[in-house]
């Protein structure tokens, strides 16, 4: 079914990072994915999508970036009829390959727009699942339990409190699925630690750190710089660190905002960039003032 897509007024539109709170994997499956049971959550750690009013689309991606699934996802929805009249720019600001989601997040949270300004879900999630196991969840963010390969998604109540995280140097080509590769039996578990947690979350309790499991742990600390991030913040004086997805990122939760300030500046003094973030609910209220769908005939 054909649709128009117009943007009305300028707007931006942020892209948000993801923490993976918890991230089990439970085995591989017959069509080369892994089965997961994972809580995502969208923090204040955004890129920042320009929407321009245009006659036609125009697109200029940032430089510099390989697997450009913006792009992509505007190549899907030509092919399934949808005319988009906008000029469109993205700013990167979240670490590239940092295990926080950022090309999947520029991806769906353009979906997202869409479909929160009138764009059928239908139409944008198979395309949103073609892209990436996380990127459907970027069509509303928020506090998600994503099983099956990832796309299966149930949203939570989000957590308190804030989070702290730090990105150590880690290049290697094609690192999720590198480090999908490098799981073995042993790094699987049943999910029912991640299920507890989100049982929490519906429940309005506090997040419990006892209950993070991260499946790429052991494969992560094959990295020095993991390990040294880790390092850090137990020196920091924190008793749990994790990494986000399949990493590098590692992350602290700190229930309360003082603590989180202590801890990103002890982490500063050994010598680290941390951020300090919050979980982060996306508004698409903007959206749907300046954007219109409309169907073709
Ligand atoms: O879905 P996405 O394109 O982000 O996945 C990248 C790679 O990570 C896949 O090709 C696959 O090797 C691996 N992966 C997996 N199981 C998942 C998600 C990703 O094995 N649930």
């Amino acid at each position: 079914m054909p649709y128009r897509v117009t943007v009305r007024e300028p707007l931006v539109v942020l892209a948000p990072a993801k923490l993976n709170l918890g991230l089990e994997v439970l085995g591989r499956r017959p069509d080369g994915y892994h089965d997961l049971v994972t809580i995502l959550q969208t923090i204040d750690l955004s890129d920042r999508l320009v929407l321009e009013p245009a006659p036609r689309l125009t697109y200029q991606p940032p430089s510099g970036i390989g697997d450009e699934l913006v792009a992509r996802a505007l190549r899907s929805l030509a092919a399934k009829g949808v005319v988009i009249e906008a000029r469109l720019s993205l700013e990167k600001r979240i670490p590239v390959a940092a295990g926080l989601g950022g090309g999947s997040s520029d991806a769906g949270t353009l979906l997202g727009a869409f479909v929160h300004a009138g764009l059928p879900r239908s139409l944008a999630t198979p395309i949103a699942t073609q892209l990436g196991s996380d990127v459907p969840f970027f069509l509303d963010g928020g506090t998600a339990l994503a099983r099956g390969r990832g796309t299966d998604l149930e949203p939570l109540p989000p957590p308190n409190g804030w989070f702290v995280l730090v990105v150590p140097e880690l290049t290697l080509a094609h690192k999720t699925r590198q480090l999908y590769a490098a799981l073995t039996p042993a790094d699987y578990s049943d999910g029912l630690a991640t299920l507890r947690q989100a049982e929490r979350l519906r429940l309005r309790q506090d997040l419990d750190p006892r209950l993070v499991r991260n499946a790429f742990l052991r494969p992560l600390l094959a990295f020095e710089a993991v390990r040294q991030a880790l390092d850090a913040f137990v020196t920091a004086g924190t008793r749990w660190a994790w990494p986000s997805g399949s990493g590098p990122a590692v992350f602290t939760w700190c229930p309360q905002r003082e603590a989180a300030e202590q801890l990103t500046l002890a982490l500063e003094t050994s010598g680290l960039r941390p951020i300090l973030t919050a979980p982060l609910k996306p508004s698409w209220e903007q959206v749907r003032t300046a954007i219109t769908v409309e169907q073709l005939h």
